[in-house]
């Protein structure tokens, strides 16, 4: 079954053509070096670039794939959660194609579809496992007990990791997108030279919370800069690194070890920090527990793992009508 997959959330217009897990092709045009210019993406601005830029994304993905419309059985979009203008661009172009193709149309949830880039060059991967989701939107562990079966264990309570990283970075001065950067610059953790807050949520075991350290962060440059104090940038971030890294890993461990899953997967843009994979593995080593995280050019945003969760969305009767609309919030677990 051939699907060409569209993915418009946020500020990447990309487009692939999978048959099942195998990518005939993944093209990907972000709008990183616009939305640097303000430190952040702006969203009516990553609206207009997706109008302008779908159809070509479209054709270069069925070129690159050596495939043409009439080859495509399923168009699959992401329709929520993500920016309601950006998701809207990709919807209506997905229900247009669909329609004139006269294919069905697979309606993609994005955390999903970041869960399935995992699925990718690892055949042997099927659920049950326990999974860790961050992004710059999110943070949640799933159990993932089939491909279209999840139960979320814990999550934010306020700020995603990515988000935390992003702000953190800024107010150091990092340029946007600040995560990669602050990762890429993060030197040795030092938490007595930066005694940044280690946050505990009240009730659940499993919940995550990264605004406090974000703020401690910024308040630390501001009262430094305001006594003319200069800060360490890279011992900094490496602290906050640590921090981060420590609530991540310390809480999916404890849920993997609590319901009994032997293997622990990597998910979402965060999934790329070079501290969360080389602790996560030498932890999940000691445990016998097997992980997996994607490949670092399906960690952020693409169609591909969107093409592949369409095929488990599709074969568990997850089919859309022209009455499909983009939705801004929804959870992971979401019925139809
Ligand atoms: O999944 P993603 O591409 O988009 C969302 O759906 O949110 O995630 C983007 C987030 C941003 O916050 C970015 O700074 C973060 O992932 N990120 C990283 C790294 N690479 C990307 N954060 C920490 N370390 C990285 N290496």
């Amino acid at each position: 079954m051939l699907i060409l997959a569209i993915e418009s959330s946020c500020d990447e217009t990309a487009a692939a053509v999978v048959e099942e897990r195998k990518i005939l092709s993944s093209v990907i045009n972000t709008q990183v070096e616009e939305h640097k210019k303000y430190g952040g993406v702006v969203p009516e601005v990553a609206s207009r670039r997706h109008c302008e830029n779908i159809s070509q994304v479209v054709k270069k993905a069925l070129e690159d794939a050596g495939k043409t419309y009439s080859d495509i059985n399923a168009v699959a979009v992401t329709f929520a959660p993500g920016l309601i203008g950006a998701l809207l661009v990709g919807v209506n172009f997905a229900k247009g194609l669909a329609l004139s193709l006269n294919v069905p149309l697979i309606p993609v949830h994005h955390l999903r579809s970041h869960i399935a880039a995992n699925y990718i060059d690892n055949e042997e991967l099927k659920p049950p496992f326990l999974c860790l989701t961050v992004s710059g939107g999110n943070s949640i562990i799933t159990d993932v007990s089939d491909y279209t079966d999840f139960k979320v264990i814990g999550q934010t309570r306020d700020d995603a990791a990515g988000e935390c990283f992003d702000k953190a970075a800024r107010a150091m001065g990092l340029p946007y997108p600040g995560g990669i950067n602050l990762d890429k610059i993060a030197k040795t953790a030092d938490t007595v030279k930066y005694p940044l807050p280690r946050p505990k949520v009240e009730g659940s075991e499993y919940d995550f919370s990264f605004s406090g350290l974000k703020t401690a962060v910024i308040n630390l440059i501001h009262n430094s800069s305001q006594k003319g104090e200069e800060v360490d940038i890279p011992v900094l971030a490496a602290t906050l690194r640590q921090r981060v890294c420590d609530m991540l890993i310390s809480n999916t461990l404890k849920a993997a070890e609590e319901l009994d899953r032997e293997t622990i997967v990597l998910a979402g843009g965060v999934s790329a920090n070079s501290e969360l994979r080389a602790r996560m593995k030498s932890e999940c080593e000691k445990r016998g527990i097997k992980l997996y995280y994607p490949e670092l050019k399906y960690c952020g945003d693409n169609a591909a793992m969107v093409g592949v969760q369409a095929f488990y969305e599709y074969r568990s009767g997850n089919i859309a009508d022209s009455k499909l609309n983009a939705t801004a919030k929804l959870p992971i677990d979401y019925r139809k």
